[in-house]
Parts: C-alpha cells; structure tokens; sequence
C-alpha cells in the first residue's frame, strides 16, 4: 500500500522535471519501510484501520528519505551506496541532493494537513512529526559534530545521540499512527513507551550491522562507523553489552504492549523481527 503512494504523492506535486526525478530517486525502492509500517500497525494496535494512517505513513517515511539523503552527504557520512544502489548525490549532484531533502520535508507535512482529518487531528500530527524532525536533526549534529551537554557521561551521551538521531523519527511514527486510530489516554501511553524502546533498539541494531553485515546484503557501505569515528553501542560498551541492550528493549516494547492485548499481535512480531534483523 506504501510503496505506490510514496510515489504518487511526489508525482501530483507539479515539481521541476530533474526535481520530481530526485525526489522519486530518494523515496524509490529498497527500503524496508519501517517507519510507514510502525504508523499504519500503530494505527491497528489502537483500533484504527490502516487507511486511516496513510497519510502519516508517508509523511514519516518522506521525512526519513530526507535524513538518509542528508545523512550521505559528502560533508555528513560521505556514503556512494544506499538502498543497493548509488546514493542521490552520487546519481545526480550535491546541489540536486540538498535541494531533494529540503523539498521532501514541506511534502511531509503537506500529506498530513491534505486528507480529510479533523484539524485537531491535523495539529497534532504536525506537532509530533515536526518535534521528531527537530530532534532528529539535533542527533545528526550531536552524532557528526557533537555539542552535547557538558555534564552528561559517555553513557548518557550515546544513548543521546541515538534516541534523537533514530529513535525520535520511529517513537513519531508509532504516535502519529495512534493518533490516527483515536488512541485512548491508555493506549497512547502504551505505543509511547513501545516507540521510546524501539527507537532507541532501532539504532543499535544499525550499529551492530555496521559491523557485522556485509555491504551487498545491507546495500549501505558497512564497516565505516569506527573509522569514522562514531559513537556506537558496540563501540563504547562492546557487543556483548549492546546484545544485552538489545534484548532489555525489546522486553521492554513487548511489555508495553501487553495492555493492547490481541490488536498489537503484529506489532509483536514486527518487534522481535526488528531486534534480530541483518539489514
Ligand atoms: C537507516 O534506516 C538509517 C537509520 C536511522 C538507522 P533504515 O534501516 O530504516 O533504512 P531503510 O529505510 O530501510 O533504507
Ligand atoms: C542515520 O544514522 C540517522 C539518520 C538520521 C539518517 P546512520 O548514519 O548510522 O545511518 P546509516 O547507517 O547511514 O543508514
Ligand atoms: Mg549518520
Ligand atoms: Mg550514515
Ligand atoms: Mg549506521
């Protein structure tokens, strides 16, 4: 249901002919959706129905296109490779590659504020998905240029990093699809604390793949986070301990999602996938 609409919705945006190209070069296939598919199972957890959330769905994952287009630049991660193939600043130029970005995040909001939402509805989504852009950029600055206050510890530091760089786009995901299947007080709370561990779960997965996973089966360039110079899980507190990590957050997401009872079933098995995925 994602993959057309991601499309779509770029095509009926009467954009310039090389940008429209772009754009659909950055949202194309390859990627694993996560993020839309957080927002529509979200959405289903709470009573919802997934066509309810679609317009959050793709306004999360055009959001995430975004970072990773960003992310790849020569002046952030410096990467050739995305998605299995070049990345779009290697396929067009850095100019069309910051431009990309720059358009993808009005054409976010713009899925949400588009449909037939109540505008309560409409606020509150733009409310969340802007706070989770905002942080996430503020993680991207921590993790490539660092600022991050003065008294925190490495620990605390890391977890910083990767609770805004990654988690605060995934925990956005979960809440806007709640929001859209009229979340109860209760079930909100729920999908809030299950998006917190999973977020944070998310990029330790990453770094773990970096690490472990061969380039041709990731289709990103792996092995590059400890040359880099990252902050990583297993960089600062071994493999072993961010295995541990691993599995006390995912305890901790399907714990949260006890109270949903039979509705958050898939969204169970989307969590124990997503800790033990390889790519
Ligand atoms: C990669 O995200 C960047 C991170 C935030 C870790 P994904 O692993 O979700 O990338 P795609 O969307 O599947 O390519
Ligand atoms: C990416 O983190 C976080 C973003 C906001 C894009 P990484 O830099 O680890 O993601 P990959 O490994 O390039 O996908
Ligand atoms: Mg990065
Ligand atoms: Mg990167
Ligand atoms: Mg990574």
């Amino acid at each position: 249901m994602v993959e057309p609409e991601l499309a779509r919705r770029i095509k009926v945006a009467q954009l310039p002919k090389n940008l429209e190209s772009a754009a659909l070069y950055a949202v194309s296939g390859g990627g694993k959706r996560v993020r839309p598919a957080l927002a529509l199972l979200c959405c289903e957890a709470v009573g919802g129905s997934w066509n309810d959330a679609m317009g959050a769905a793709i306004a999360v994952e055009y959001i995430h296109c975004f970072s990773l287009v960003h992310d790849d630049l020569p002046c952030i991660d410096n990467d050739d490779l995305r998605r299995g193939k070049p990345t779009l600043h290697i396929h067009t130029n850095e100019a069309m590659a910051v431009l990309a970005g720059d358009l993808l995040l009005p054409l976010a909001m713009q899925q949400i504020s588009q449909g037939s939402l109540s505008p309560d509805l409409e606020t509150q989504l733009c409310q969340t998905l802007s706070k989770a852009t905002v942080d996430m950029v503020g993680g991207q600055v921590y993790d490539t240029l660092g600022g991050l206050p003065e008294h925190f510890d490495d620990l605390k530091g890391l977890e910083s990093i990767h609770r805004n760089k990654t988690g605060s786009l995934i925990h956005g995901a979960c809440k806007m699809g709640a929001l859209c299947g009229n979340a109860s007080v209760d079930q909100l709370q729920a999908i809030d604390t299950f998006g917190h561990s999973i977020g944070l779960m998310f990029q330790i997965v990453d770094d773990l793949i970096d690490l472990h996973s061969p380039t041709h089966h990731v289709g990103k360039a792996t092995g590059k986070d400890a040359a880099a110079g990252k902050t990583t899980y297993p960089g600062v507190l071994g493999v072993e301990k961010s295995k541990e990590t691993i599995e006390k957050l995912k305890k901790q997401a399907e714990t949260a999602l006890e109270p949903l009872g039979n509705a958050g079933k898939t969204l169970q098995t989307f969590n124990v996938w997503m800790a033990c995925r390889t790519r």
